[in-house]
């Protein structure tokens, strides 16, 4: 069976086929309006979310399937100690799929070895998120409508954006990419990435502080937001919270088709004056979010006609 804890759980070969999915999903829908029927989709959800987890079950429930699950971990037997792997046995019985986005690194990934229904990590602490990712590339590709030979900002929180180090796994599996990471010294990319991942693969890379600086040269501007739930302490989350605002001035800086992504929420980081820029895409991101889940729901659930 299979699950999906990390962008890579995809070859190329199968995510392109993921994506094309999405697309037909987005120009036919009645045609997966029934798909799912009789299907269950659990959203188990430990930490707060309004994206994720309704585009998931929005997902599901355009696919003519349903929906069951909790929204925190208050308001599930986690506040009596139960641990995830009793959880999803538990789980399994109830339901044929589920999402599953958890504080911990690891515990989506310790849920799928005891579940008998197939898992999908929709965020887990700081380290992945895998279905942002096939929101992004979606959203890049069919905006775009090619994966390789451009240069990608990726600005803000960069130490602890888990969407930033999930995308950067995906993307360096195309050609001719060039990154550039902008971010204040206390919130670069993590060892494991920056060396583990970028250097290893001699991936073309620079690091930034200047928003101004670097976003000329830029085909994709990626914005994230300061992730105030993963700062140690609440003078740190402030000092740095509104470091990069993209605004007007900013994008006059900008190429004439640099699109502009970010996973959301946004906090100050975009300011709303851009939202009606052409190249702002990221409310259409979210759009295309919706489309990949339900591709993604008829392939791992391996529904006929997939
Ligand atoms: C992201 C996340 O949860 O990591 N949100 C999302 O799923 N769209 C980004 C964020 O919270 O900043």
């Amino acid at each position: 069976m299979k699950h999906l804890m990390s962008p890579l759980d995809l070859s190329v070969e199968e995510l392109d086929r993921l994506l094309d999915l999405a697309n037909d999903i987005e120009a036919h829908p009645s045609r997966y309006a029934h798909s799912c029927e009789g299907k269950k989709l659990a959203t188990l959800f430990y930490e707060p979310s309004t994206r994720t987890r309704l585009s998931f079950e929005a997902a599901m429930l355009n696919l003519g399937g349903s929906v069951l699950g909790f929204s925190s971990a208050d308001s599930s037997s986690a506040a009596k100690g139960e641990s995830v792997s009793d959880t999803i046995r538990v789980i399994s019985c109830y339901a044929d799929i589920c999402a599953m986005r958890h504080p911990k690194e690891g515990a989506p990934l310790v849920a799928s070895m005891k579940s008998s229904i197939p898992i999908i990590n929709a965020g887990d602490g700081g380290h992945q998120h895998p279905t942002q990712t096939l929101t992004d590339l979606l959203t890049i590709r069919s905006l775009k409508g090619r994966l390789d030979n451009f240069t990608i900002g990726l600005c803000g929180d960069l130490k602890f954006g888990r969407t930033v180090h999930s995308l950067i796994q995906a993307l360096i599996r195309y050609p001719n990419i060039r990154f550039v990471l902008i971010s204040p010294e206390e919130l670069r990319l993590p060892d494991n990435i920056r060396d583990g991942v970028l250097k290893k693969n001699h991936q073309d890379f620079r690091e930034e502080v200047r928003l101004e600086d670097a976003i000329p040269q830029l085909d994709l501007l990626y914005m994230t937001r300061v992730q105030r739930e993963r700062f140690f302490n609440e003078e740190d989350y402030i000092r740095m919270k509104d470091f990069y605002i993209l605004d007007k001035e900013k994008m006059k800086l900008a190429k004439e088709d640099m699109l502009v992504l970010h996973p959301l929420p946004r906090v100050n980081e975009i300011s709303v004056e851009i939202d009606d820029d052409p190249r702002a895409v990221y409310f259409k991101q979210a759009q295309y979010g919706v489309y990949v889940r339900m591709a993604l729901i008829l392939t791992l659930l391996e529904v006929e006609g997939c």
